[in-house]
């Protein structure tokens, strides 16, 4: 359906999803996707198309943001330039399945996958007429919902629930993982975490250290009080937003402390304590900086290696 080599999709990321980052995922036979609310402007959005478009041959999709944003963009425009620039994959993600939006989609021939944390926002994607679903569990990084539900029991609840393919994921950052989700019954398996450290992904040298570093422990689910739920890398930052929560902060204190724009100086500057970024509980497992091209291709060699090893049991 996608037209990818191996079925991995590298998660779209914001402030790093930018074409680079969606090239060497494409490149490396997984789908990127482009983070489309990284860009202020159409023409922004346009530009960085046109430029993606110049560094792969491979297959990519655009993701149209459904979270909340402080400065909130405008997905019809965004729709309209994808249509215009031949984009066949698009992914949406955020607190309600787009009705509207995938309408319009359809209508256009695109191929739409939603991506969300339960069993009936799932069933809801499908009604909509998501071509796909994407689940990620709870210890994955980055929005989590509310219902808390892991990726080992998420992931095959929603593949019996469901008749469109499912991506799964949460948590998955080798060949174990990998192959632990198709085993689930997973079509396809999405990883973000995991790629944080590539190569390509344009986070300062210092924090992708500090995320070598880190433990599956050095996670923690911030925003909660805020209906904005993220599991978030434990730094001064994210713990300063959890005691502001704790405090019942409103809500303008706990976006000014968790503000994206600090993120995106933190990921500049290294600074590793600015601001609150999105990390998952696979990050334990994280420990080398790669290529994209040897984290993709190193996945599928390790499940491959299980694979043959448990087929003679
Ligand atoms: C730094 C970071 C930023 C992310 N930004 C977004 C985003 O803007 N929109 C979105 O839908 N998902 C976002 N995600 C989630 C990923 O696309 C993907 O679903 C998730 O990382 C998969 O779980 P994993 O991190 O356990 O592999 C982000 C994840 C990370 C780690």
């Amino acid at each position: 359906m996608l037209g990818i080599k191996y079925p991995i999709v590298v998660g779209t990321m914001m402030y790093l999803a930018r074409a680079e980052m969606v090239a060497a995922a494409s490149n490396a036979g997984a789908l990127g996707i482009l983070a489309s609310a990284i860009f202020r402007t159409r023409e922004e959005f346009r530009e960085e198309l046109k430029k993606l478009k110049g560094m792969t041959d491979g297959p990519f999709a655009v993701n149209l943001n459904l979270f909340p944003m402080r400065t909130p963009v405008d997905n019809r425009e965004f729709m309209e330039i994808l249509v215009d620039e031949g984009v066949r994959i698009v992914e949406t993600s955020g607190h309600r399945a787009p009705e509207e939006l995938a309408k319009n989609l359809k209508a256009q021939g695109v191929t739409l996958i939603h991506k969300c944390v339960g069993v009936r926002y799932a069933l809801k994607a499908q009604s909509i007429g998501a071509d796909a679903v994407t689940v990620v569990g709870y210890e994955n990084g980055g929005a989590t919902g509310t219902l808390d539900v892991t990726t080992l029991c998420l992931v095959p609840r929603v593949v019996d629930e469901l008749k469109v393919p499912v991506i799964g994921g949460g948590g998955v950052a080798d060949g174990r993982g990998f192959l632990a989700l198709l085993s689930l019954g997973a079509q396809g398996v999405i990883i973000g975490t995991a790629t944080l450290v590539a190569e390509e992904c344009p986070i300062h040298p210092r924090l992708k250290q500090a995320l070598i570093s880190a433990t599956e422990l050095d996670t923690m689910v911030v925003m909660r009080s805020i209906q904005n739920s993220h599991r978030a890398w434990v730094n001064e930052s994210a713990k300063k937003v959890a005691e502001l929560e704790s405090q019942h902060a409103g809500l303008e204190a706990i976006v000014q402390a968790a503000g994206g724009d600090k993120a995106k100086r933190m990921y500049q500057e290294g600074d590793l304590n600015a601001g609150v970024i999105s990390c998952g509980q696979g990050v334990g497992l994280v420990k080398k900086i790669r290529p994209m091209k040897d984290i993709i291709e190193g996945i599928v060699q390790q499940a491959d290696e299980i694979r043959k090893k448990i087929s003679s049991l």
